[in-house]
């Protein structure tokens, strides 16, 4: 990204962009950055004369599939409402084929130049800043949709002080990770190798832990001035993501004010394995919930955190709970609907010494499940025979109904044995802990392999032209 330097103002005299008026309604006023994937110019929505950020994709909608694509991302970044997510107005495509995104017009820095500027911060902007992020992310994750590029130039910081917040960018303007190159067919990783998960790295299937990693690299930068793993080339620092250890914050910073709890949530983010990540940012939150208490005074640290199965288990004399902002979400047309990203088969299953339903797995999964269905979630608790168990503990089980969606309606959902479940709109029961493997498929469209996961209601599987 380049911003305010005299290349940048060289550029903006001569942009060929700036004075047009894209779909008759968005008038470009003046270059403001250029980055990886397009141009931000300063816009005026007309008629209504609204300033807006406009972002025009580098890559000409040229071929439909691009087209496609962008118009489904762009949708889908078009649905987020939480108040740390920028605002995105709206979305289109000129005769000549440049595809725009406009939205709301943000003044400040982004967290990249914050870092530059200011890094290390003290552990309790950081906190406040990641929070913010945490809680933009958890709403698109609901939503079925993983940012795969979160970094500090994807941030952007308004207000200063007690006033600064943040504003998550790039939501659905991201290249699915691993999708094969239409050319060699080879599976690109996506994303910016400091701050890319080491799932990213090996571009194997991404999911919502894998924003988790992204956010962890973010609070590590945060809290000490760098990056975990630096390296003189890209290979160099894919490669330290997916083997080297984490370095210890007493390695990097001479005076260290963090504290140990805080270093364990930082830590948990930069498992190398999703499994051993916060689950859900959900729980990210509910540790950060401690640290916060712990730098506010108001519990004595450091607090021994666990974590369970992707849960945060607290001491028995402490309890936090997430302030959710929950934010209605318009419906999208249903040609429209996307899944934006494939969630892989979560770490919930008992480990072998536990067998499936031990003391500890049914208490966790008791808690789990009451916390869900208080919290409006969508597991069922079932017992007795039609748990298929024997009473006492093993009596109960979980089960939920998935509502499995495609682009196009109407595809084939099978087992991978091939036997056919059914077509979609489908609904597909699962049981807590026991992710299903099914293919979608569609004529003229290619069959894709997805899990279901019990980690939300909705599932909408898009299937890509042949
Ligand atoms: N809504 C907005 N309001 C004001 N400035 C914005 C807005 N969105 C983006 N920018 C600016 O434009 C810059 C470029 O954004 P862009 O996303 O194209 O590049 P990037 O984040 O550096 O790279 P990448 O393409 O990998 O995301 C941002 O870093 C930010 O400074
Ligand atoms: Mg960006």
């Amino acid at each position: 990204m380049q911003r305010g330097d005299p290349q940048s103002a060289d550029s903006k005299s001569v942009d060929p962009l700036v004075g047009r008026l894209l779909e008759g309604r968005f008038e470009l006023v003046e270059l403001l950055a250029h980055g990886g994937m397009g141009k931000v110019y300063r816009a005026i929505q007309r008629p209504i004369d609204r300033d807006c950020a406009v972002k025009v994709l580098h890559q000409p909608g040229t071929s439909t599939e691009v087209r496609t694509r962008f118009f489904r991302e762009a949708s889908v970044a078009a649905r987020l409402r939480h108040p740390n997510t920028v605002r995105v107005y709206d979305y289109g495509a000129s005769e000549d084929d440049i595809c725009f995104i406009a939205m709301e017009l943000l003044e400040g820095r982004t967290l990249a130049e914050l870092i530059r500027e200011e890094a290390p911060l003290s552990p309790s902007r950081a906190l406040e800043l990641v929070r913010q992020i945490c809680a933009s992310v958890s709403e698109a994750h609901d939503h079925g949709i993983v940012h795969r590029d979160l970094k500090p130039a994807n941030v952007f910081v308004v207000g200063r002080g007690d006033d600064e917040h943040v504003k998550v960018l790039d939501f659905g303007l991201v290249k699915q990770v691993g999708d094969p190159d239409p050319v060699t067919g080879a599976r690109r990783a996506i994303g910016s190798p400091p701050y890319m998960a080491p799932e990213q790295a090996r571009a194997a299937e991404v999911d919502a832990r894998s924003d988790i990693y992204s956010v962890g690299v973010i609070l590590f930068e945060l809290l000490t001035g760098r990056v975990p793993f630096i390296g003189s080339t890209s290979a160099e620092i894919l490669y330290a993501h997916t083997a080297r250890p984490v370095p210890r914050f007493a390695e990097i910073l001479e005076v260290n004010d963090t504290s140990q709890t805080f270093e364990w949530v930082v830590r948990t983010c930069l498992q190398k394995e999703p499994g051993e990540r916060f689950g859900t940012m959900q729980e990210f939150l509910r540790a950060l919930r401690v640290v916060r208490r712990e730098l506010r005074g108001r519990v004595d640290g450091p607090v021994p955190l666990r974590l369970e199965r992707g849960q945060v288990v607290l001491p028995p004399d402490l309890s936090v709970s997430v302030n959710r902002v929950v934010t209605p979400v318009p419906a999208l047309p249903q040609e429209v609907l996307a899944p934006v990203g494939t969630m892989s088969a979560p770490s919930y299953a008992p480990t072998p010494s536990e067998g499936p339903w031990s003391k500890p797995a049914v208490w966790a999964a008791l808690c789990f499940a009451a916390a869900l269905l208080l919290g409006g979630g969508w597991w069922a608790l079932r017992g007795g025979a039609d748990a298929g168990g024997s009473g006492g503990s093993e009596a109960v089980s979980m089960s939920m109904v998935l509502e499995l969606q495609s682009t196009p309606a109407g595809a084939e959902v099978l087992e991978t044995s091939g036997a056919l479940l059914g077509t979609t709109p489908l609904t597909v029961e699962l049981t807590r802990g026991e992710p299903r493997q099914v293919d979608v498929r569609a004529e003229g469209y290619r069959t894709r392999r997805v899990w279901l996961t019990g980690d939300r209601p909705q599932r909408v599987i898009l299937l890509d032209p042949e």
